[in-house]
């Protein structure tokens, strides 16, 4: 079921309701497997996408919010609020790379990264702390991006740089309030935001060491939101290297040809296993 404004939630607040999870890019690779995995875990999952298009099933609300747009995601917590209805849950999983080397940039593209990627997670997180009980959980689904620089993504590496650190003030902020705030670091995934940003010159670090299934991600959030933790690195062995790398940027060049080498080799070995495929 898609609700447009204006919209009613009265039923997420009865005493029997189930508690709520609310979850942005709900019908992108990751989000849809995600939101399977909430609704197993017995929660009420408001879906959010651009067309409000995630697959009909019972306990998931699909939502029509266009991020780049705050007034509609404005309008969805005013009807929440209004309705009394509590968000336990808020995972931000929505996101967007459009691979395009500066100097040669579109400006359009620079703000639709930043406002999806960056600003949207920030106005969401406002809007829902308001909604959000002792015990609430905050996942953001960042990227290992937001430790290395890729090259001809600097927009997508800015957001995520940007993302990290919303996200580590914010589990400052709100730790006294009970609430929990955790990000992954996913290398690459293969959904389709990878095949996107492969068609236009992604970068070959994606391929340095093979791409985890989407579910290997929600599988991750979900635990997130069981245990939190600050922060968690897929493959986790990247996430120590990286961030070891983050620490010395002479050294990051020194071995970026190393890794580029093997991205390469990886991407040739992806190719190969999807054309087999047919994809
Ligand atoms: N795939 C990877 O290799 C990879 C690696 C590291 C991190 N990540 C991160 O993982 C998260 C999920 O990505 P994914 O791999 O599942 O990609 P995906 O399949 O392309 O899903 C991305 C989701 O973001 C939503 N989105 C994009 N622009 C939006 C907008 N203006 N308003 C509202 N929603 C918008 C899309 O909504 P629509 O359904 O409306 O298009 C889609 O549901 C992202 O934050 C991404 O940065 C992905």
């Amino acid at each position: 079921m898609v609700l447009f404004a204006p919209m009613s939630f009265s039923f997420l607040s009865s005493a029997n309701a189930r508690p709520v999870a609310l979850l942005t890019g709900a019908a992108g690779g990751i989000g849809t497997c995600l939101t399977s995995r909430l609704v197993a875990a017995g929660y009420h999952v408001l879906a959010l996408s651009r067309k409000g298009d995630t697959p009909a099933q019972a306990h998931v609300s699909a939502l029509a919010c266009d991020l780049t747009h705050p007034a509609q995601s404005e309008a969805i917590f005013t009807a929440l609020k209004a309705d009394g209805v509590s968000i336990r849950v808020l995972v931000h999983c929505a996101g967007v790379i459009t691979p395009q080397r500066m100097g040669a940039c579109d400006t359009a593209y620079v703000s639709t990264q930043l406002a999806v990627n960056l600003e949207a997670p920030i106005f969401l997180t406002m809007q829902a702390l308001a909604l959000m009980p002792r015990g609430g959980r905050i996942v953001f689904v960042n990227s290992m991006a937001a430790l290395v620089p890729l090259e001809g993504s600097s927009i997508y590496t800015a957001s995520k740089f940007g993302l990290r650190g919303f996200a580590l003030s914010l589990a400052q902020d709100v730790r006294s309030r009970g609430i929990s705030v955790s990000s992954v670091f996913p290398g690459a995934v293969d959904t389709p935001m990878l095949h996107r940003e492969m068609e236009n010159g992604g970068s070959v670090l994606n391929f340095v060491t093979p791409p985890a299934t989407a579910d290997d991600i929600a599988q991750i959030v979900e635990k997130l939101i069981k245990r939190p933790r600050l922060e968690v690195f897929c493959p986790s062995a990247d996430g120590v290297l990286a961030q070891f790398m983050l620490m010395m940027p002479r050294v990051w060049r020194l071995i970026l040809p190393i890794l580029l080498k093997k991205g390469l080799k990886g991407k040739k070995k992806y190719l190969d296993k999807k054309s087999k495929c047919g994809f």
